[in-house]
């Protein structure tokens, strides 16, 4: 694909597709993190003359305007930080639309409204579609976070103006990379969360590409119980015994080293501060739950981290949200940033909940490469082909010359 080196965007109007959908509570934002790392595209772009024109969904209104998803506090946030006057237009398509695009000098910036305002954005309809386009001369696609969604903005625009990812689509794009594609080896990768069922084509696609692979949070319940070892009243899902087994043929066949836990921290009720007890694998007591890793785990995950060279995380290692089972999930981050930081170790994590964590845990920005997407990061491990990327491939190998 192309990216902004390829483009002379003086005097154009770009149409930036961002990813704008930030967390909200209470009506406030609780993490900037997607405005942030979309700021150096808007300023090369705004820096190099170019007409930038941001589109963005927030949140999941349906094709209704639903005022409490507005795009408006979330521009006023993007002009705080650009240091720039940033200007709101309450419709992404339509006469007020068009005028403010109109009257756009070199060098400006415009946020339009939610783009899943309109019930076009996510049927990827052609009308809809064709009037986003009207709007700018070029497509810049730097939603890494939505590429997993063939919507009007995500895919479609690609196939009516010439393409170019964005300085964060690249990065997104290069990290990943060389987290599977080419990555240093050994490479391991720490698979968690409370389900095998919903990561089970992610650990099909990941078995022939990393050496060790870590099956650590409830998931890893699921394993232990499939080789017939109590778990006590812990959440495991006994309709995946089988396919469990069979991941673990399938790894050995492959070369691809399974770790699960040997110890668990365990608790009879899951709620904060809950009194807790330490035990091996094999001795969880009838009536207790896993609520955690123990510390023999982590010193083991730790240890074999330090054999590494590459390291793809997605899904903490126990209940993380709640305290004090954080701690292995926080004492592995911190693990894995010392050895990142000492550069024996590239770290790759992504997935929502993974990133919370790493935030917990106070090494988000210790990581060689914190991804922005959550849907779309898992996807990608899934081997997927995310349309949002493939479409601007395919528009770079059939684009004429600019
Ligand atoms: C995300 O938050 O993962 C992206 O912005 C995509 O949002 P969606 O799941 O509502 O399509």
């Amino acid at each position: 694909f192309r990216t902004l080196d390829d483009l002379s965007p003086l005097g154009k109007r770009v149409l930036l597709r961002a990813d704008l959908n930030v967390p909200v509570r209470d009506g406030a934002i609780t993490d900037t993190t997607r405005i942030d790392r979309v700021i150096p595209t808007i300023c090369e772009l705004a820096g190099k003359g170019a007409r930038v024109i941001v589109l963005s969904h927030f949140d999941r209104p349906k094709g209704r305007v639903v005022p409490s998803m507005s795009l408006a506090p979330v521009a006023e946030m993007l002009e705080a930080k650009v240091q720039h006057p940033v200007r709101f237009v309450h419709d992404c398509i339509g006469p007020e639309a068009e005028q403010a695009v109109a009257s756009m000098k070199d060098g400006d910036v415009l946020v339009l409204e939610n783009t899943r305002f309109h019930g076009g954005e996510e049927a990827n309809d052609a009308e809809f579609t064709k009037m986003l386009a009207g709007l700018g001369d070029f497509y810049v696609n730097d939603a890494f976070s939505a590429a997993h969604r063939a919507h009007a903005s995500t895919e479609g625009l690609a196939r009516f103006l010439p393409s170019f990812a964005g300085r964060l689509m690249e990065a997104e794009l290069n990290a990943l990379s060389a987290a599977l594609e080419k990555p240093d080896r050994p490479v391991g990768a720490i698979v968690g969360g409370a389900k095998i069922s919903t990561k089970l084509d992610l650990i099909g696609n990941i078995l022939g590409k990393v050496d060790t692979l870590f099956i650590v949070g409830a998931m890893a319940n699921t394993f232990l119980a499939a080789e017939g070892i109590a778990v006590g009243k812990s959440l495991q899902e006994a309709d995946m015994h089988e396919t469990a087994r069979r991941i673990v043929v399938e790894a050995r066949e492959k070369g691809c080293e399974i770790v699960l836990p040997v110890d668990a921290v365990v608790a009879r009720e899951f709620k904060a501060g809950a009194p807790s007890e330490v035990c091996l694998i094999g001795e969880v007591p009838a009536d207790t739950m896993i609520l955690d890793a123990g510390p023999r785990t982590v010193e083991l995950i730790i240890e074999r981290l330090g054999q590494l060279r590459t390291l793809v995380w997605n899904g903490p290692l126990g209940a993380f949200e709640i305290e004090p089972f954080d701690t292995a999930t926080v004492e592995v981050a911190r693990g894995a940033a010392a050895l990142t930081e000492q550069g024996k170790l590239k770290t790759i994590a992504g997935g929502g909940d993974t990133v919370s964590a790493l935030r917990h845990a106070g090494v988000a920005d210790k990581m060689s490469y914190v991804s922005t997407a959550g849907g779309a990061f898992l996807e990608w491990l899934e081997g997927k082909l995310l349309p949002g990327i493939s479409v601007l491939t395919d528009a770079a190998q059939h684009a004429a010359p600019l």
